[in-house]
């Protein structure tokens, strides 16, 4: 593929939805990205099915849907909370925004990326989602996000 002629992919709707930061303590990280850093708090619940509690906080009180989606878990066992055991607070999954959630998961099978869950999964703020395997998109945890 020659990179000047990349077209935009069917299905993505070609921005970073969220950037997920795990953390052990949510009003720490709350007092961190809103009070020091100064973004915009706009959120916080419960996802019971990945036993989480999240906040999100605009990338930009100027506009823009982009967010930091704090993840603490509310228990060791689970997904986010092996995480934590294993790496410590950081950094730990870049969700992307699909208009067809369809066309984009087709898309990534056809170019033989692994999915961590076959069928989107309900998510926070009344999105679906599907995971990525990091093995192949270089070591980052993507994750693929529309509305439901
Ligand atoms: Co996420």
């Amino acid at each position: 593929m020659d990179i000047r002629d990349i077209t935009p992919p069917a299905g993505m709707a070609g921005r970073v939805d969220h950037i997920g930061i795990a953390v052990t303590d949510l009003e720490e990280g709350i007092r961190l990205y809103a009070g020091l850093l100064g973004l915009e708090l706009i959120a916080v619940e419960e996802v019971p099915r990945e036993k989480l509690k999240v906040a999100l906080l605009k990338l930009d009180r100027a506009g823009g849907a982009g967010c930091v989606e704090l993840l603490q878990p509310l228990d060791p066992d689970s997904n986010v909370g092996r995480f934590l055991e294993k790496k410590g607070p950081g950094l730990h999954h870049v969700a992307f925004a699909a208009d067809d959630m369809g066309a984009a998961l087709a898309n990534c099978r056809a170019a033989g990326l692994r999915l961590l869950n076959e069928e989107p999964l309900p998510g926070a703020h009344g999105k679906q989602v599907v995971f990525l395997h990091p093995k192949d998109t270089a070591g980052v945890l993507i994750e693929i996000c529309s509305r439901m």
